[in-house]
């Protein structure tokens, strides 16, 4: 029998043999449909889903493969893939069926306050939600993953994040995706030396092909490995985070980092159809907006219609400028706020279904936040785990924008989140992503940041049926709710389901959003005849997606649109 840590060398020199193959063979973006019967994984990046591929090899279950290409992502697709920031996960336990939802969101500093982002005149100060330390909420990926694995894992910790370790230490190669990434983001990457040294050579973004070796990533890998959560939240790393914060004009503190715990809520259930979907509550958004949207489509019949016809398209939109609404008055973090509890009540969206013109589009202006009976992108990224025990993970998480903060702990080699712009950082001014909001959402010491995250599970007969979730800030709740309407109502197959094209509506703007050069130019036109205002924009989003045949066995697709992968046993 080997001793533990043997072990843990065994596996991890079969885990390098065969990243050397696959990175040998390029067999990145080669994806063959085929079905799993062991496990299956489906992330963002390659050399993530062939870690989890190792971990299911190791005898683990779908949480540890979860636990380890959370760790994984956060080397080799650092523009999303973190330790520094935060998220969610939607879970199904094999033993039992529960289904639970798993908040490691970021929280605001104890020092964070309503004004922080506003100048004396009460404008607000450019760029500080964004860029740099002030912008980082209290990271909590760490946390989270550690707590999943806690309730849920099967194998040592320690072997879940030595892989993660071992690829920043060794070195990876970048792909011509992760160049072409870093080349994009260069200069802002740039302002901040720590960063620069990390991720650019001599101030160059690595070309395809380059090995980048991430030591100091490697060092509080293996302090995370060995010591779990006090590797990170406490002892010299904590230390490199409060320098830092020190240094660069940010709030976090020791305190912050000790106190940081992720939290097991109640994930918002509800029906579309036959199925039982599951999604993330609040402080997400994107269960209730989905919820909202599926409903208020629900009474459509949808035969004549097709994933890419005028009368869906103008439909969708209608109620997707509904659910956004009162994502901008009702939703922010529920330890701080009263989430209604009516938003998904069918009187309330019957109600709220009348305001749908069938026809015409309907002006942004004219729709308002609702009143509900009191009483629930590159820039983020998914990934979906499932097993032959119908343990069942969808993680969605992120820095916010791509890199974050563009900040790097220095000596600690990972990049700070700007979640803080997630909050309403003055009434009414929009974040990254355009959303507004207020009094729900404001900014509050501890407080959990609204998201758009929506890691999804979809159930059949009591049982798993799909498993999805993307990237995207707002329009992972339109893409999430396309997937699901794309495979149940349009019977597309997964890979066509996840190809599709798409399009977005967030109220304000008042804008439709079209992916570009995907919908002909009669589509447009119709849209526009009906009132809407189009505008093609480059595709977005990052879908990736399982589904589980009535036999158990189980396929997925990677978005086209990314560089993801599929694995499996
Ligand atoms: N940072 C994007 C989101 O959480 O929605």
């Amino acid at each position: 029998m080997l001793s533990r840590k043997s072990r843990v060398a065994s596996f991890v020199s079969t885990f390098i043999t065969i990243l050397f193959l696959v990175q040998l063979c390029g067999c990145a973006g080669i994806e063959l449909s085929r079905y799993y019967k062991r496990g299956i994984v489906v992330t963002g990046a390659p050399v993530a889903t062939q870690v989890g591929v190792e971990i299911f090899a190791a005898g683990g279950n779908a949480f540890d493969v979860a636990v380890a290409v959370g760790f994984a992502l956060a080397v080799v697709h650092p523009e999303a893939g973190n330790i520094g920031g935060g998220g969610f996960a939607m879970v199904r336990d094999g033993h039992g069926g529960l289904v639970e939802a798993l908040d490691f969101r970021e929280t605001a500093p104890a020092g964070a306050s309503e004004q922080m982002y506003l100048e004396d005149d009460d404008q607000v100060r450019p760029d500080a939600s964004t860029t740099g330390a002030l912008a980082a909420g209290v990271p909590g990926t760490v946390a989270g993953l550690y707590e999943l694995w806690q309730r849920h894992g099967s194998l040592p910790w320690e072997q879940l994040v030595t892989p993660a370790a071992q690829l920043a230490e060794t070195g990876f190669l970048v792909d011509d995706y992760l160049a072409a990434s870093l080349e994009k983001h260069r200069e802002s990457l740039a302002g901040f030396e720590a960063t620069a040294q990390m991720l650019l050579t001599g101030g160059d973004a690595p070309s395809a092909g380059d090995s980048l070796v991430l030591s100091d990533l490697a060092s509080t890998l293996y302090a995370i490995a060995a010591e779990g959560p006090d590797g990170f939240y406490k002892g010299t790393v904590a230390d490199k985070i409060v320098s830092c914060m020190q240094e660069h004009g940010g709030l976090i503190s020791h305190d912050d980092l000790k106190d940081y715990k992720s939290v097991w809520r109640t994930p918002i259930a509800f029906q579309f159809d036959s199925l039982t979907v599951y999604s993330m509550p609040p402080p997400s958004s994107g269960g209730i907006c989905i919820g909202q949207i599926l409903s208020l489509l629900q009474p459509y019949d949808f035969a004549t219609l097709s994933p890419m016809s005028v009368e869906y398209i103008h439909l969708f939109a209608e109620a997707a400028r509904l659910s956004f609404a009162d994502r901008s008055e009702h939703l922010g973090d529920p330890d701080f706020y009263d989430v209604p509890k009516g938003l998904l009540a069918p009187p309330y969206l019957e109600h709220r279904a009348d305001l749908i013109d069938k026809d015409q589009a309907t002006p942004s202006q004219q729709i308002s936040p609702g009143a509900p009976i009191s009483g629930e992108s590159e820039q983020t990224t998914h990934y979906s785990v499932c097993d032959s025990a119908g343990n069942t993970v969808a993680i969605t998480y992120t820095l916010n924008a791509a890199y974050g903060c563009k900040l790097v702990v220095e000596g600690a080699g990972f990049l700070l989140n700007n979640e803080m712009d997630d909050f309403s950082i003055k009434p009414g001014y929009p974040n990254l992503y355009g959303l507004i909001g207020g009094e729900a959402n404001k900014i509050e010491p501890g407080k959990r940041m609204l998201s758009s995250m929506s890691p999804t599970l979809v159930f059949k007969d009591g049982q798993p049926f799909m498993v999805l979730g993307s990237p995207g800030g707002s329009k992972i709740i339109t893409v999430v709710a396309q997937a699901i309407v794309n495979f149940t109502r349009f019977h597309l197959s997964l890979a066509e389901t996840v190809a599709q094209a798409r399009f977005h509506h967030q109220w304000l703007p008042d804008i439709l959003y079209l992916e570009e050069g995907r919908f002909d130019i009669n589509t447009i036109q119709g849209l526009i005849a009906r009132g809407h205002n189009v505008k093609e924009q480059e595709p977005f989003s990052d879908l990736q997606a399982v589904y589980i045949a009535e036999d158990g066995l189980m396929t997925g697709t990677s978005d086209p649109r990314g560089r993801g992968s599929v694995g499996g046993l």
